[in-house]
């Protein structure tokens, strides 16, 4: 039964064991110590693992339909790829001190396993389009996962936004008041740009889903592989055109480490914001209980940590960004060791952003807005001095003779003596009719061209973010 454990070593004294590397035949001494300290990557790589099968299934299926292998010794391979994963699922999986990655490890056991139909496992393959075979369909699946995430928080902003009504708020440029918002508008601009992202990971995806099994070592096989059909067998959407390139190539990496670092970045606009809202000097937002951090010692506090963290990985995720990219640089074809540096950055990319989407996520859904603070902010009589100006533009004033008129009112009125509203309607080019402009709440109503923030364009906002969503969760 090829089920059962076996030692290779009793039946084919050129397999793997325990204790070797894949390469030992070419060496007379074993490798150091401080060798296999520095070089290994399994630590981190084995969460390839199901992929690394995946991988060896179709491999091993690739080179039984070409005849390299006969139907039983495919058979026999595939059963210890089974039960190797059944082991690593399991958390039974004992590796070795020789195991310098996980590729090594599966080999190792499946020849244990399979004896030697399992040491006929890695024939026509290298580690280098095995590695880069791996990768491709654990982003494959990850950046998916991604992508529901952000499609998730889309979610939540809409379903606030919808909530929000005519809800409204400062808008900023410079962080200093500008004019009045719905806060459904401002919901939604971020929403838009998080779909963005969600569609550059479906553009990354296009150049991620390319299979480089067959490549070999390099420079592809003697043996009548078929590239072509091991691409289909792992549900890639097509195979490499070069061999060089397929091994020797990590800009997709490249370019999910830049949409998942645009991700963060949203996340910590989004926090920024949220730690400013949540102070008592703004006072916009309150954060429920399960989602805010209290202090050690200052019994009264209740801190944003989850919007500070998500402002803070930013950081984090542009140094994995931006390391890999000077790995990358002037690396020689084709595969070089300095790929394996590859993997932290990516895991630690993904790790990070798929935990900051779930907290932030959490965080908006549950929090509350105190709608008396925004509007308070919003209603500062300055708020609709744009509207006034814009009003003798109706009238047939210039629009730079209006500025000056508005904003001459403006300074007058700082002087603390007169409103300005009692400016306005004291003032012979302006009058009753643009004093009610300064009249708590208006502003925002004024704004009326498409994709603006008053009621009118943010209701028909709403209902195209919501198709936007709807669209994007169709093509995961
Ligand atoms: N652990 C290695 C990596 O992540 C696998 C490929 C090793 N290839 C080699 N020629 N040493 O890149």
């Amino acid at each position: 039964d090829s089920r059962e454990p076996q030692h290779s070593s009793s039946t084919e004294p050129e397999a793997p064991a325990s204790g070797r590397t894949l390469w030992h035949g070419r060496f007379g001494e074993p490798p150091s110590d401080a060798l296999m300290a520095f070089t290994e990557s399994l630590s981190f790589d084995q969460r390839l693992w199901p992929d690394d099968i995946a991988g060896s299934r179709a491999h091993v299926r690739g080179l039984a339909r070409t005849g390299i292998i006969s139907d039983l010794e495919r058979d026999q391979v595939i059963d210890a790829l089974d039960v190797v994963a059944g082991e690593l699922d399991g958390g039974r999986f004992v590796f070795a001190p020789s195991d310098e990655d996980i590729h090594t490890a599966v080999e190792r056991r499946v020849t244990e396993l399979a004896g030697p139909a399992g040491a006929k496992l890695h024939t026509g393959r290298s580690r280098n389009d095995q590695v880069a075979t791996d990768l491709r369909l654990w982003c494959k699946r990850e950046l998916r996962l991604i992508a529901e995430r952000v499609i998730a928080l889309q979610q939540v902003l809409l379903d606030r936004a919808d909530a929000a009504g005519q809800i409204y708020l400062p808008g900023y440029t410079h962080l200093q008041r500008a004019q009045p918002v719905l806060l459904a508008h401002h919901l939604l601009a971020h929403g838009w740009s998080l779909g963005r992202q969600v569609e550059r990971i479906f553009d990354a995806l296009v150049r991620i889903d390319v299979s480089p099994l067959g490549a070999g070592a390099l420079a592809g096989s003697s043996l009548p592989l078929d590239p072509d059909a091991t691409a289909a067998d792992l549900g890639f959407a097509r195979r490499f055109e070069n061999s060089l390139d397929a091994g020797g190539s990590r800009d997709h990496v490249a370019e999910a480490l830049f949409v998942l670092t645009l991700i963060g970045l949203d996340l910590a606009r989004i926090g920024e914001e949220w730690v400013l809202w949540t102070t008592d000097e703004f006072g916009f937002a309150r954060l429920d209980d399960g989602y805010a951090t209290g202090s050690s010692m200052l019994p009264q506090k209740k801190n944003p940590d989850i919007a500070e963290l998500a402002r803070g990985k930013g950081g984090r995720l542009i140094g994995d960004l931006t390391g890999f990219l000077a790995t990358m640089k002037g690396l020689p074809l084709s595969y070089n060791r300095d790929y394996q540096e590859d993997k932290e950055p990516l895991f630690d990319a993904v790790d990070q952003v798929r935990r900051a989407l779930g907290a932030i996520t959490g965080m908006i859904s549950t929090a509350t807005f105190v709608p008396e603070r925004m509007q308070a902010a919003a209603d500062a009589e300055a708020s609709s001095a744009t509207d006034l100006a814009e009003l003798l533009v109706q009238r047939g004033m210039p629009f730079r003779d209006s500025h000056s008129i508005v904003g001459a009112l403006v300074r007058e009125s700082l002087r603390g003596e007169r409103s300005l509203r009692a400016l306005v309607l004291e003032h012979p080019a302006l009058g009753p009719d643009a004093a009610m402009l300064v009249a708590p709440g208006v502003s925002v109503t004024r704004r009326i061209t498409a994709g603006g923030a008053g009621p009118i364009p943010v209701a028909v906002q709403l209902e195209r973010f919501r198709a936007s969503v709807a669209a994007l969760r169709a093509r995961i």
